[in-house]
């Protein structure tokens, strides 16, 4: 272990490269191969990636991706403080988008008008509701074909599928019996009720059939889609939180610049003392000193890395940080398995992703990686690139990504209207923005960088990503080699 620490002391990800060994896997196929990871005390991945908490990475759009393929996302704080709302709402976007059972679907009273219903349906994005009387006892279900041609003053009762002729189901029901039962009736919507004929749920084929093309999407006990929320440590960070757990976040991530200082510790005890053992990530740290200050004051998951990230200055204008591989060697080494760490930043090609979890990484956090996906929030604006070879121009698509300490997202965060000028002017960025061409859809370079994963689980000898880490760190040794300049290049430079 001290060897290791030796070792790696200085260096990050391009210094290593690790010798391949003799492989026991078959096949390579992701769907095969175990890739289980804890993310915190009681959130497992089957996929061990995370979206990062960026303005320009994680909103509602690319939490739900990430979390289909099986990883998590982080919904950033980047909203003005005090403006709690938005945060909460991509919350929500995620919890309702793919059900096993929806707990609370969407309701109408049989006397409402069939307009008031069309707006309902509009306004909520659902094409089903369910008709309740005030007392939520079930009287029929409305979709949007019982509106055609229907006109709007007729009552919902008028055009709903009576109570008597649905096919309903009291009581639980797993997504198997749900489908079978469905086939049977040859129904897509089925109604769940408690005994007294209150509405419980419901079951739709659109979520059993999605629920079966993404068998490893990170769920929860009600076959929602996970997601996790950042705070910050200050300002209005409890209410934030607060919020954010109504709205069933499965996650808080407390995240600040420097996770190892008092007011870290003041907001995990506040966080504690007024929420109890929801799972709460803190971060970022990236010493033995800092991971042990965090796991001493109870936190489920510990986020690794200052000054790696793609977006961010904090090394070049402070002189402060740590190469990750350092970090998440010490960090490891003192948190022992006790909570999960999550490897933040410096991530910038498939096989960093592999070192970053061979190293320390329980899942490992992604930003620029995943910058200018589909899925990320912002515009697509056209910008025009001259042709070196042609001298012609071009206009090629971009998206903005940005460090979320660089000073637009802190201005962006700021109601700068109402900031003074002195404010604004006092902010010390520690990050940066950049264009980057905009691409397609984030989905088949996370399946990429989940099939680079598995063949290095082949190449390390292992059958699982649990295995590998294990064989990994009983003889480090045999995997580690340091590269000299030229072994780098030979390696690298493409
Ligand atoms: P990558 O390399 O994946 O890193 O883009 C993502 C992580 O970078 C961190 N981050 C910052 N760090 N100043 C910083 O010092 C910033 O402005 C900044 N913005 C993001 C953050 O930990 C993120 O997850």
């Amino acid at each position: 272990m001290t060897d290791l620490l030796d070792l790696v002391r200085g260096a990050t990800f391009d210094d290593f490269l690790f010798s391949p060994q003799h492989s026991v896997v078959e096949r390579r196929d992701p769907a095969l191969i175990d890739l289980t990871a804890r993310f915190s005390r009681g959130v497992t991945l089957k996929r061990p990636i995370v979206s990062a908490n960026m303005d320009t990475v994680t909103r509602s759009g690319m939490a739900i991706a990430v979390a289909e393929e099986g990883g998590i996302g982080i919904i950033d704080r980047g909203f003005r403080s005090g403006e709690i709302d938005p945060q909460v709402r991509e919350v929500q976007i995620v919890k309702r988008k793919q059900h096993g059972v929806i707990s609370d679907p969407y309701t109408i009273a049989p006397d409402a008008t069939l307009a008031e219903a069309e707006q309902r349906m509009r306004a909520t994005g659902v094409g089903t509701l369910v008709v309740v009387d005030p007392a939520r006892h079930v009287e029929g279900l409305l979709t949007a074909r019982d509106l055609r041609f229907a006109g709007q003053s007729g009552t919902v009762a008028s055009r709903m599928t009576p109570r008597e002729r649905l096919v309903v189901h009291t009581g639980e029901l797993d997504p198997a019996k749900a489908e079978e039962l469905m086939r049977t009736h040859k129904i897509k919507k089925l109604p769940l009720l408690h005994a007294d004929g209150t509405l419980r749920g419901l079951v739709t084929a659109k979520d059993l059939i999605v629920q079966r093309q993404l068998p490893f999407a990170t769920r929860d006990g009600q076959g929602r889609l996970r997601v996790g929320a950042a705070i910050g440590a200050k300002g209005d960070y409890l209410e934030r939180a607060a919020e954010l757990l109504r709205a069933e976040a499965d996650v808080i991530v407390i995240d600040i610049a420097h996770g190892h200082s008092v007011v870290m510790a003041r907001a995990i005890e506040a966080c504690r003392k007024r929420f109890g053992d929801v799972p709460l990530v803190a971060g970022n740290v990236a010493t033995a000193q800092g991971a042990r200050f965090l796991l001493e004051r109870g936190v489920d998951g510990i986020k690794v890395g200052i000054g790696p990230g793609g977006g961010c200055t904090t090394r070049l204008n402070t002189n402060y940080g740590v190469p990750q591989v350092q970090a998440l060697v010490e960090c490891r080494a003192a948190a022992d398995g006790r909570v999960p760490l999550i490897a933040d930043g410096g991530v910038r090609r498939h096989g960093a992703f592999v070192q970053a979890l061979t190293f320390g990484g329980d899942t490992v956090m992604l930003g620029g990686m995943l910058a200018g996906t589909l899925e990320t929030p912002g515009e697509t604006v056209q910008k025009p690139v001259v042709l070196p070879e042609s001298n012609k121009t071009v206009h090629v698509p971009f998206k903005v990504f940005r460090g979320m300490a660089s000073l637009e997202a802190i201005v962006d965060r700021l109601d700068v209207e109402d900031a003074e000028a002195a404010d604004v002017e006092a902010l010390g960025a520690e990050g940066m923005e950049v264009s980057v061409p905009a691409r397609g859809s984030v989905r088949p370079l996370l399946r990429d960088l989940i099939k680079h994963l598995c063949s290095a689980i082949s190449y390390s000898g292992a059958k699982s990503l649990a295995e590998m880490q294990e064989l990994f760190w009983k003889n480090p040794e045999r995997y580690v080699i340091k590269l000299t300049a030229s072994g780098r290049r030979e390696s690298f430079d493409r």
